[in-house]
């Protein structure tokens, strides 16, 4: 085993969109028994971003309590990581790094490889503090997840953003070395830019996921990682929850772990707590992941935890963390329950209309109706510029 040196997650906050569109909705509209939801797929409900909310909205909403209680002094980078890109060249994290009034001495940019580019950004930002320790660096996930109404995919939508404030001597978790990595080109889930909603052929995810477990796992082990056994829980990309509990199945079949139900169970319940009701949301979800184990153990003080990313394409990485003594007190749980509690119930016919919304390419001025209740949101557009508003603080 590598000695590590402390860098970590120094603070750790999510947003998620204005509405919740709960799965009886969807159950209904096509006739279908809600136990695929609630059991087959482990989904009860989806965050839908309202028509004045965009990834950049959430990112800057994830990160702002971050800022206040920190300080924008020696945040030097802005790593955003995204699928859900609203410009072929400009990193959306600049309209982030504005709203927030971050330092202009810094460099900004936006990542992309699937749901797994926030680990790349983590692991990024974490060699960036490695090498000067007095720097600070800003990694946000933020996506929509956005498939065709009437295709499978449907049911596994959401929409979230974590921010993460990676610095030295971390006050929550600790990234250990080394890093179990596994890439191999597949077709398992895919954007053209020409379509604003993904092409999933779903088995093939599921199959090409449990293949870069493997793979990801087994680098691990070959790089000296701890024996699977070592760690106290679990935090997996989840697309939909139940794919967490296929995940730690395969793996615990894989590397020879306790696979028992209630094995499965205990490693990776709490981390599903959030997802669950939020849906998926792509590279923010193993941090949503991550945030819902933390706020709902309070026993992992000193422990090892094992996080798996997987972006489809495919890129996979099998990481461990150690939480750090006295997380409890950095953690905003309150703020992440509030953030769930407060979304307005839409039924299955307001969410299809956002669904099919998409916003004028003319290049004229328009303005948004305000809908959503945020910190940020999209006022509108001009001459093919977005036009972002900070709402006055509450
Ligand atoms: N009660 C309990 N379970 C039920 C059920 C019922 N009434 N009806 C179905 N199920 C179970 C099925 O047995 C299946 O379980 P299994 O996967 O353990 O076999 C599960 O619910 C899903 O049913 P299925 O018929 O396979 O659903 P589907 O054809 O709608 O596809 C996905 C499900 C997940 C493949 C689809 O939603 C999808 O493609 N999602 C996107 C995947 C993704 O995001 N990948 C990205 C990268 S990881």
């Amino acid at each position: 085993m590598h000695k590590d040196s402390a860098v970590g997650i120094h603070d750790l906050s999510f947003a998620t969109g204005h509405y919740v569109l709960d799965h009886r909705e969807i159950a209904n509209h096509y006739s279908v028994d809600i136990n695929k939801f609630h059991l087959g797929i482990g989904q009860e409900a989806m965050s839908v971003p309202a028509a004045d909310e965009d990834i950049v909205t959430m990112a800057a909403t994830a990160a702002r309590p971050i800022i206040d209680r920190y300080g924008t002094a020696d945040i030097r980078t802005v790593l955003l990581a995204t699928e859900t890109g609203v410009d072929q060249a400009k990193s959306a994290g600049l309209y982030v790094h504005s709203l927030l009034g971050l330092p202009s001495a810094a460099r900004v940019l936006e990542l992309k490889q699937a749901c797994y580019a926030a680990t790349a950004a983590l692991q990024f930002a974490a060699a960036l503090v490695s090498r000067d320790p007095s720097e600070r660096v800003l990694v946000i996930a933020t996506d929509i997840a956005r498939y065709d109404a009437g295709s499978p995919g449907e049911s596994t939508q959401g929409a979230a953003a974590a921010a993460m404030l990676v610095t030295a001597e971390p006050a929550i978790l600790r990234l250990d070395r080394p890093s179990g990595l596994f890439a191999a080109d597949i077709m398992d889930f895919w954007r053209p830019n020409y379509r604003s909603t993904a092409v999933v052929d779903g088995k093939t995810s599921i199959a090409a996921y449990l293949q870069a477990i493997e793979g990801a796992w087994k680098d691990y082990t070959e790089r000296g990682g701890r024996p699977i056994d070592e760690f106290a829980a679990f935090c997996y990309h989840q697309p939909f929850t139940k794919m967490a509990h296929k995940a730690h199945r395969h793996l615990a079949e894989f590397s020879g772990a306790a696979a028992e139900p209630d094995d499965i169970h205990d490693a990776i319940h709490t981390s599903t707590l959030y997802n669950r009701v939020i849906g998926n949301s792509y590279t923010a979800s193993l941090y949503l992941g991550l945030a819902s184990l933390l706020d709902h153990r309070d026993d992992l003080a000193g422990k090892p935890i094992a996080m798996f990313s997987y972006g489809s394409g495919s890129v996979a990485e099998f990481f461990g963390g150690t939480v750090m003594p006295g997380y409890r007190e950095h953690l905003r749980t309150a703020g992440h329950r509030a953030a769930i509690a407060d979304r307005t119930p839409i039924d299955y016919a307001g969410y299809r209309s956002l669904h099919e919304l998409s916003l004028p390419v003319d290049g004229g001025d328009h303005a948004l109706v305000e809908e959503g209740r945020g910190p940020y949101r999209l006022a509108g557009l001009s001459g093919h510029k977005r036009i972002y508003q900070a709402r006055s603080r509450r």
